[in-house]
């Protein structure tokens, strides 16, 4: 059975290692490289998972971390309406059985619910063809791309910008539901 759920700080050892798996395994298909992480010790990685709703990260146990993809709000008060996706991974024996999609499932649906959140962005190079459909289909847009956007070893791959508009209908539901949770007589 697979469990997706947000990491805390006591994950930060198996993220780590994945973490650094996943730059191994897939350099063209990250902007960072294993010297120049942001996590790049435990320490960063037990800070960062303590980050709270709004910068998160989302792991799929089965039973131990398979996979990861991570959520922040963009830091500017004038982007705050942004939130970025980035580090998606998934450890080559759990691959094509839906991890990815459910991993990315939980984290838009997560950020519906962030108040003032209206747009997931991403990026996916040329070297992540299936991250990269698995992204339309969940109804993420590309707005552009950038040529020879990466060098590792001599190659070189395009970065495509993606977006996506979060369901405004789902807005007022979570709203009106915190609002009931929040307001609710204590006997009911
Ligand atoms: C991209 C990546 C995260 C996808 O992970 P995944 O868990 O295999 O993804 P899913 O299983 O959700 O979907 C992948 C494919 O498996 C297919 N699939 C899903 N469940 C399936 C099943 N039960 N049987 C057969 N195929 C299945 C999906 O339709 C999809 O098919 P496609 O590649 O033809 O579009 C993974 O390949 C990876 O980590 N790659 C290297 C790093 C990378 O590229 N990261 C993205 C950075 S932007």
């Amino acid at each position: 059975m697979m469990i997706i759920r947000r990491l805390t700080a006591a994950d930060a050892g198996e993220f780590l290692k994945l973490r650094r798996e996943a730059l191994q395994d897939a350099p063209l298909a990250f902007g960072s490289s294993p010297d120049d992480d942001r996590f790049i010790d435990i320490d960063a990685a037990r800070r960062d998972l303590v980050g709270g709703a709004e910068s998160c990260v989302f792991g799929a146990f089965s039973p131990v971390l398979v996979g990861t993809i991570g959520l922040d709000r963009d830091p500017k008060i004038k982007s705050a309406h942004k939130g970025h996706l980035w580090g998606m991974y998934v450890t080559p024996a759990s691959r094509r059985q839906g991890v990815a999609a459910a991993l990315l499932q939980a984290a838009v649906q997560h950020a519906q619910t962030l108040p003032g959140m209206t747009h997931l962005h991403l990026c996916a190079t040329s070297a992540a063809g299936t991250a990269l459909q698995l992204y339309k289909r969940a109804g993420f847009v590309v707005w552009g791309t950038e040529p020879d956007a990466l060098m590792h070893d001599g190659r070189t791959v395009d970065e495509h910008y993606l977006v996506k508009r979060l369901d405004p209908l789902s807005r007022p539901l979570q709203e009106a539901a915190e609002y009931r949770r929040t307001n609710a007589p204590a006997d009911s």
